[in-house]
């Protein structure tokens, strides 16, 4: 048998047959439309609200500020939400691992070699960030709670309760971030480790279950709630517009 290693062009060959390409292009589409989509809204300041509906692009996490009282200010009040969710996303293990392959090829799929040589982990910046992760986590919590608040909301109209499409949209909108946000493996991580004995804590051994139990679906979560952060904008923005109406169903 040949020891001769292999180099250049050679080793960026791949024996798979099958489509391994359609995940890591998925992943460039929809992470690369989400994040200029995004930057969009952000910087749009406008079609933000409906009637009690409120995008979750412009849920400001401070209590009794509505994105409207910060009009006044030079950037988007947008902003001062965004980089929360991002920066939450951006260090989350599911997001490294997808954009590591599809946009960094490190490498695109199992049994396809990589493409850069001078891989140096998440050891050097800006790889290194990577590790705030947690941080975020305690950040985005927050984010989460507020955006229940906006959720409930969303069911009192100025003539009282009531249940509208977008009502329902946004309930389902703030269900799945929750999923995404509680299925974290930091969070696992911080329910359930550095215990030498479970049985001693059952409180912590319980919750490390439940969340166990959601976290093996993390990157399901992770995708879902991003397209439906992006399903609920869109609602809204449209119901602004005029474009189309909101069914009122109760
Ligand atoms: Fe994905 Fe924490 S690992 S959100």
């Amino acid at each position: 048998m040949s020891t001769k290693p292999v180099t250049g062009i050679e080793s960026r060959k791949t024996d798979r047959q099958d489509a391994w390409w359609i995940e890591p292009l998925f992943t460039v589409l929809s992470l690369g439309l989400f994040g200029l989509y995004a930057f969009w809204v952000a910087l749009n300041r406008q079609h933000y609200e409906y009637g009690p509906y409120l995008s979750p692009f412009y849920s400001i996490p401070i209590p009794g500020v509505h994105a409207k009282d910060l009009d006044w200010l030079a950037i988007s009040p947008a902003f001062l939400v965004l980089w929360i969710p991002l920066g939450f996303r951006a260090t989350c293990y599911y997001y490294r691992k997808a954009y590591y392959r599809a946009f960094f090829w490190d490498p695109p799929a199992c049994a396809v070699p990589e493409l850069r040589k001078a891989y140096t982990g998440e050891r050097a910046f800006p790889f290194v960030l990577n590790n705030l992760h947690r941080y975020f986590w305690y950040l985005s919590v927050p984010v989460v709670a507020f955006l229940w608040y906006d959720a409930i909301k969303a069911f009192f109209f100025e003539d009282g309760f009531g249940i509208g499409v977008g009502s329902l949209i946004m309930l389902g909108n703030v269900i799945l971030l929750s999923y995404y946000t509680f299925s974290c493996h930091a969070w696992r991580h911080l329910a359930g480790g550095c215990l030498n004995c479970m049985s001693k804590h059952k409180t912590r051994y319980t919750l490390w279950q439940r969340i166990s139990r959601i976290n093996e679906s993390h990157g399901f979560w992770g995708v879902v709630s991003m397209l439906s952060v992006w399903f609920t904008d869109v609602y809204i923005r449209l119901c602004s517009m005029g474009t189309i109406t909101d069914i009122r169903l109760f």
